[in-house]
């Protein structure tokens, strides 16, 4: 397009006006907070709420220990990060859209879409599932560990529920206080968390470092299709995870490092914590780009790697110990055993007993099983994020709905 040189009074006119343009949402941003009625969360373990368990069996005991007293379909002792967002989402947004109580502060519990056993969907539904890629996997879940539920057959599901859920709403009675409400779709928060698996994966494939690093965009242009098709379908306001520091967990220090030379004066392995920040950089550029298509969108990216870096690294500031030992586990410099993982039980003199058992207090731990944070890690992460320290626009929690200035 060729630029006719302005008039001085159109200049003074369009300046006005892009002024007004770019103030005016930001001056309702001041005030107030966003109304979250329902999450919708796509992902994999870290947000797991039950979705693997209901489908391959559950997270053994002592999964759910500290919190639910017993498995909850959590890789977790107890809660996970997606849990706390929950929570808060309406204890300090919220408002009126459900009567607080002493008893309730926030959203219930999310239900994963593929448990059928009391679940209730009335204020959004948990798509993640345990050992989830991003991209489909070529392999089946006994071969290699991967969900068959990648992003994509998440979104199907996204896709189904939507519609049919209103035609059941519809129906009313019971299926009116345990489906969403219509509205909801567009004023929900929509959470992402997944990527790690993907990053695994190759390594898994023997493939080097730079092979990994090879098909990260590949890996990132499924991941914002599928933030633009939950947009198509009405989705507003999207909270990014970026991944966290694979080469600090006991996993994958046991499967995968080669090269022990590669370790870092924490314990851990360098060559992956590089591929995860790799995948971080890229992450937050395709969100830039997003950000112009998607102009109805907030998209929050949220440093979670820095966040499980600094636990990581100032374990003893924080109150925590032992940050590369799981909890949960069966012996070895990691207690980490991929051969007897948390919950395995074996049959000793006819007696039925639990070998990877927890360790005596899973509230000073980080790490949970060897793949998975504890509880206590998943509180003190979701606390740092919050506040909105490590988003990119530094948006808090409960101003995920807001375009930032920047964005206009
Ligand atoms: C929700 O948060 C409140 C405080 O903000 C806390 O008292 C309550 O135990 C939390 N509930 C759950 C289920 O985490
Ligand atoms: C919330 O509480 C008020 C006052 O106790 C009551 O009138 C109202 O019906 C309640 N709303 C819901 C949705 O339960
Ligand atoms: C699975 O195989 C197809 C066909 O060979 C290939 O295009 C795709 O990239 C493979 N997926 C992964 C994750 O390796
Ligand atoms: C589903 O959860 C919502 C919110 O906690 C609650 O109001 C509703 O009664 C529940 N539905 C059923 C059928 O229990
Ligand atoms: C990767 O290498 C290991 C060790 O050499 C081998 O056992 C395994 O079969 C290889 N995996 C693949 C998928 O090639
Ligand atoms: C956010 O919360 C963390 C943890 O409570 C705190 O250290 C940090 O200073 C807070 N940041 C802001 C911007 O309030």
């Amino acid at each position: 397009m060729i630029m006719e040189p302005h008039s001085s009074k159109t200049l003074v006119v369009t300046i006005l006006m892009s002024l007004s343009l770019s103030f005016a949402p930001c001056l309702a941003l001041a005030s107030t907070s966003c109304k979250f009625p329902a999450i919708f969360n796509f992902g994999d373990s870290n947000s797991d709420t039950g979705g693997l368990s209901a489908v391959f069996g559950q997270a053994r005991w002592p999964h759910g220990e500290s919190y639910f007293h017993g498995p909850a379909g959590r890789y977790c002792d107890g809660r996970l990060v997606i849990d706390f967002i929950g929570n808060q989402s309406t204890d300090a947004s919220l408002g009126n859209y459900q009567n607080v109580t002493s008893k309730s502060f926030g959203l219930p519990f999310l239900s994963a879409y593929l448990d059928s056993v009391g679940s209730n969907f009335s204020h959004g539904a948990n798509f993640a599932t345990a050992g989830s890629t991003i991209r489909p996997q070529n392999t089946t879940l006994r071969q290699s560990g991967f969900s068959p539920i990648s992003l994509d057959v998440q979104y199907n599901e996204f896709y189904d529920f939507h519609p049919r859920s209103q035609v059941a709403r519809n129906r009313g009675e019971i299926f009116g206080k345990l489906l969403p409400k219509k509205e909801y779709f567009s004023q929900a928060l929509y959470t992402f968390d997944i990527g790690q698996n993907d990053l695994t994966a190759g390594y898994k494939l023997n493939l080097t470092t730079e092979q990994v690093k090879a098909y990260v965009p590949d890996v990132l242009s499924q991941l914002s299709h599928t933030i633009k098709i939950v947009y198509e379908q009405g989705g507003r306001s999207f909270w990014i995870h970026n991944t966290g520091p694979l080469g600090c967990l006991p996993y994958v220090l046991d499967h995968f490092l080669i090269n022990p030379a590669q370790i870092d004066k924490y314990g851990c392995a360098d060559q992956f914590n590089e591929v995860a920040q790799y995948f971080n950089q890229r992450l937050k550029e395709a969100l830039l780009h997003l950000k112009k298509d998607l102009p109805l969108a907030a998209i929050t990216y949220v440093d979670v790697y820095s966040v499980k870096r600094t636990l990581i690294t100032q374990t003893k500031k924080y109150g925590f110990e032992n940050p590369l030992v799981a909890c949960c586990g069966h012996g070895g410099k990691y207690n980490y055993n991929r051969y007897a993982k948390c919950g395995t039980k074996k049959t000793i003199n006819g007696i039925e007993t639990v070998i990877a058992k927890s360790c005596n207090d899973p509230t000073v731990r980080i790490n949970w099983d060897g793949v998975h944070y504890t509880e206590a890690a998943n509180k003190w992460i979701f606390q740092q994020i919050v506040n909105g320290s490590f988003s990119d626009p530094p948006n808090p929690l409960k101003m995920a709905c807001r375009r930032s200035r920047m964005d206009h």
